[in-house]
């Protein structure tokens, strides 16, 4: 099992989780991979080889949450590691939990996430760049555009191809859990030919699946009806983009970040992490949350046929947030990252004796 520590908090929060999936009883062979900024002043880069080949070897791995510089010219490590991996699919589950308080009746939400097109490819023309240039004038040939000689571009392709995977994916995931409804969001009307692929294959595919609702909505609608009435909402299916707006909207809505877990899956590889980012406000000071990434660790331990022990994992996290006397700052208590991590080990040791 790859073990990627991330930066930030992510070292703090990726050592709680160890030691609280290792609470189970289960064996863990991590193969610990630092990645993120301080290896990119050691290694040159932020991604060396050697994680992805860790990756490939394990095909399972973990990850803390690791910060993407702004203007050093690197790609986002985590982007890059879903698109090099293909792990096509984020889950990103969020659920009212005992004891986390929340303005809203219990919820019970899933984001699909769309994780390799979109405005996430990468393909962006820098403004003033001589392939700007070049661009500006291929799209005056091709249809008089006419671009500022200002701007710049980040390009958003939507494939079927793409789309399909997602699609099929995600109704996969709504029956096999159970779910009654996935609602597509999209901008369709105003982006005829990328959202509306997205929009178009979904509605197709999902005539494959008649026990489970298909219901569209336009993001903007979708963004009314998750601060309204989000209990009417089961999975939600998005493109890169909106996807990870809903993600951190539909983990605002349940308690916030530090419990918000997620998944990237694609065909070959897992690779398991929080919502969360690296918090370079709190890094450093042991006072984050470790229940996303704990919670994270719990979706890993099922994926592995451990159910278990992923069933034991989410049991001393709701125990620990129904009592309330161990939990971290942001859900309101005042005990540090290792504090919590100790209470969450205190009843898995409990649940084995029993
Ligand atoms: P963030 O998620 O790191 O922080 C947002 C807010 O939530 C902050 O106030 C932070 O203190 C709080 N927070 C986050 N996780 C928490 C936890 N476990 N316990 C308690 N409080 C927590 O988002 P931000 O500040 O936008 O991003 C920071 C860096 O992280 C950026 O470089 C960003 O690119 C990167 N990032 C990395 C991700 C990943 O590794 N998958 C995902 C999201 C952001
Ligand atoms: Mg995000």
């Amino acid at each position: 099992m790859t073990l990627i520590p991330g930066d930030g908090i992510g070292p703090e929060v990726s050592e709680a989780t160890r030691k609280v999936l290792e609470a189970t009883g289960l064996d863990f062979d991590w193969d610990v991979q630092h990645a993120g900024t301080d290896v990119m002043d050691r290694e040159g880069t932020p991604l060396p080889d050697r994680v992805l080949e860790s990756i490939r070897a394990s095909r399972t791995a973990i990850k803390g949450p690791i910060t993407t510089p702004v203007g050093t010219g690197f790609r986002s490590v985590n982007v890059a590691l879903r698109r090099d991996l293909d792990l096509f699919a984020a889950v990103r589950p969020s659920r009212t939990l005992p004891g986390v308080e929340s303005r809203h009746p219990p919820l019970d939400l899933v984001v699909v996430r769309e994780n390799t097109e979109d405005l996430y490819a990468g393909i962006e023309f820098r403004m003033g760049s001589d392939e700007m240039r070049l661009l500006r004038d291929e799209l005056r040939t091709l249809a008089g555009f006419e671009l500022r000689e200002d701007a710049g571009v980040t390009v958003k392709p939507i494939s079927v191809t793409g789309t399909r995977r997602i699609v099929r994916f995600a109704f996969d995931f709504a029956r096999r859990d159970g779910r009654r409804k996935v609602t597509v969001g999209h901008k369709a009307n105003i982006m005829r030919f990328s959202d509306g692929v997205f929009l178009y294959t979904a509605a197709v595919e999902a005539e494959a699946y008649p026990d489970v609702e298909f219901e569209e909505m336009q993001a903007d609608q979708l963004a009314l009806w998750l601060a309204w009435h989000p209990e009417d909402l089961d999975v939600l299916l998005l493109p890169n983009l909106y996807g990870d707006i809903v993600s951190d909207l539909c983990a605002g809505l349940t308690g916030g970040l530090g419990i918000a877990p997620g998944a990237n899956l694609g065909w070959e590889y897992a690779l398991f992490e929080p919502v969360h980012g690296s918090a370079p406000d709190i890094a450093g000071r042991g006072v984050a949350n470790p229940t996303a990434m704990v919670l994270s660790g719990a979706m890993m331990l099922r994926h592995l046929a451990e159910p278990v022990a992923a069933r034991a994992v989410e049991r001393a996290v709701e125990e620990v947030l129904r009592d309330g006397s161990h939990v971290t700052r942001d859900l309101g208590g005042n005990s540090g990252t290792s504090e919590m991590a100790d209470a969450l080990m205190a009843h898995l040791r409990d649940l084995r004796l029993r």
